[in-house]
């Protein structure tokens, strides 16, 4: 039920509209307060009333009911308390009869979203710097999904550009199809580093000509390109399975190569275009924006260029409501040309594309060595997070079946909700040890507390009926917690920020054990016990719902 919304229409007065209240309800800081706080501050000047007033006369005319139990005035703000007893009997029933649907909607039904993320570039390592926007992205491709949106997953990759002539050179010099096909994209990565610091002019200058020779369609050397990709995309691939990511498009850089003339002559034919050096850029200054760089001097096409045909491109195929860019705040100025050309385009839906920026990540000092250099492959790092996970529930629990299977659950948990639980602009530093702590605030927590309700509804079963009584303060709070995920799932969506999920499953896993902790579930009398468990049993579909949306899995177990 829509507190908020009960609130406002009951509290609506003269010269104050229930949509101007609405806005204003909110939740107080401390829960001895009230479960929903009206502030009338910002009344006061139409009503011509002081605030304090204000709030006393809708305290005043507030007839108590068995949904809102009371409203009081306190220095310019009404408090309002829930009946705790009708909501938890709406709030269980509801969690109860939806289970793996609680928190979904239909409110994006025939919307569709597009969100480009993970975008790997092929042949070069995909490394921890991915994480980020893998785990975001295919977090907001299932929290749209839950939200009734059609979402369009797209990798947008990386494949095009002079590295690929430099890898065909290298390959020429260096490679063998065995060790390649034997080492994927590790071997292929060795190639185009040892290009790099070993390759004589000579060499740069054939690799320029294989680049040509793919770019004019050449067979041989786009038979070792698709090659490269391929061994990309399986490995990659591989890594997508085990993070439950999926996508619905790898349309890539590649794909526009023939969607950008109409778009550079539509910049032309609209007088957008300017030549400066020879190059043929778009002229932002009036934006405050350095220009935009639409073609070299040498006639070759740029990041930029391709990103506008496939706006283009995905407008037209998807019709999309939003179009989402996961992307590192580095491109931030990137993505503003980009959206700001569209614009002067004359394209309104401009306006409908979101750069979701997110922060780095790097790793605790010494907290690994690397296999190639200064880069940390993702692999290793879910790898190390698993083995580690392993460790920690064999000494933990050493009579468990299956211990591999939970650890991978474990572990690749760790490894998404470490990138998740922070607000995603903030730079993180991961850490092993933190991921995978059982007490802090990571998907370990969520996940040993959901074993534990587990466990408590093997033991109890799920009752088929159950009344409920009086609630104490702790089983109160765990209805009200569960009453707030649909919200969460909104806010996250409205945001385009999975930590309020992740936020949100730690803080249910908090009050769902202090609870369990404090309140006896197996041995409490008929009523109470029935009750108990069924608020186990909402509480643990709550969590896993959450968990899942972040594409994290919750083993029976631990
Ligand atoms: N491959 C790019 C990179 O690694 C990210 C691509 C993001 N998507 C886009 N449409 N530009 O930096």
């Amino acid at each position: 039920m829509d507190y908020k919304k009960y609130i406002s229409e009951k509290a609506a007065a003269e010269g104050l509209s229930a949509e101007e209240i609405y806005s204003s309800v909110a939740l107080p800081p401390d829960p001895a307060m009230g479960d929903y706080a009206l502030p009338c501050f910002r009344f006061a000047k139409a009503l011509r009333k002081s605030p304090v007033a204000i709030a006393q006369d809708i305290a005043a005319n507030f007839s108590a009911d068995g949904v809102i139990e009371k409203a009081e005035a306190v220095n310019g703000y009404v408090n309002f308390t829930v009946n705790k007893g009708a909501l938890a009997r709406e709030v269980l029933k509801e969690v109860l009869s939806a289970g793996e649907s609680y928190g979904s909607s239909r409110e994006g039904e025939g919307k569709t979203v597009c969100i480009d993320y993970s975008s790997v570039n092929i042949a070069k390592p995909f490394h921890i710097g991915h994480l980020s926007t893998t785990a975001i992205g295919s977090a907001l491709y299932k929290i749209f999904s839950f939200l009734g949106y059609r979402a369009v997953g797209i990798n947008h990759l990386g494949d095009y550009g002079t590295q690929f002539g430099k890898l065909i050179c290298a390959y020429k010099h260096w490679g063998d199809r065995e060790e390649v096909e034997k080492g994927g994209i590790h071997a292929v990565n060795d190639l185009y580093v040892r290009f790099n610091s070993e390759a004589t002019e000579d060499m740069e200058r054939e690799a320029r000509e294989y680049f040509r020779l793919i770019e004019s369609g050449d067979k041989e050397a786009n038979a070792l390109f698709d090659w490269f990709k391929e061994l990309t995309l399986k490995y990659v691939k591989g890594i997508y399975k085990k993070l439950n990511v999926t996508f619905d498009s790898y349309a890539g850089e590649r794909f526009y190569t023939d969607k950008m003339q109409p778009v550079i002559d539509e910049l032309r034919q609209k007088g957008l275009l300017k030549e400066s050096e020879g190059a043929q850029i778009v002229d932002l200054e009036p934006y405050g924006m350095p220009p935009c760089l639409i073609l070299r001097s040498d006639g070759a096409s740029l990041y930029a260029t391709r990103d506008l045909a496939a706006a283009i491109y995905r407008k037209n195929t998807y019709d999309f409501y939003k179009c989402l860019y996961v992307v590192a705040y580095q491109q931030n100025l990137h993505f503003r040309q980009v959206f700001k050309v569209l614009e002067l385009m004359g394209r309104e839906w401009a306006k409908d594309l979101v750069h979701v920026a997110y922060g780095m990540v790097s790793l605790e000092d010494g907290a690994m060595s690397t296999r190639k250099g200064k880069v940390v492959w993702l692999e290793d790092v879910i790898n190390r997070c698993v083995e580690k996970a392993y460790g920690i529930i064999s000494e933990k629990n050493p009579e468990l079946e299956n211990k591999r299977e939970v650890a991978e659950k474990v572990g690749v948990g760790a490894v998404i909700f470490g990138a998740l639980y922070n607000s995603k602009i903030k730079d993180i530093v991961f850490s092993y040890d933190k991921v995978l702590s059982f007490e802090g605030e990571t998907s370990v927590y969520v996940q040993y507390t959901c074993a534990r309700a587990n466990s408590v509804l093997e033991k109890g079963g799920i009752p088929s009926a159950y009344s409920v009584p009086e609630l104490l303060p702790q089983e109160a709070e765990v209805v009200k917690a569960l009453a707030a995920f649909p919200q969460a799932v909104k806010d996250a969506a409205e945001k385009y920020e999975p930590s309020v999920v992740a936020r949100y499953a730690v803080d249910l896993a908090q009050k769902f054990n202090k609870f369990y902790f404090d309140c006896k579930i197996l041995s409490a009398e008929g009523d109470r016990k029935d009750f108990r468990l069924a608020l186990t049993a909402a509480a643990l579909t709550a969590l896993k719902n959450a968990l899942g949306l972040l594409g994290i899995g919750v083993p029976d177990k631990m």
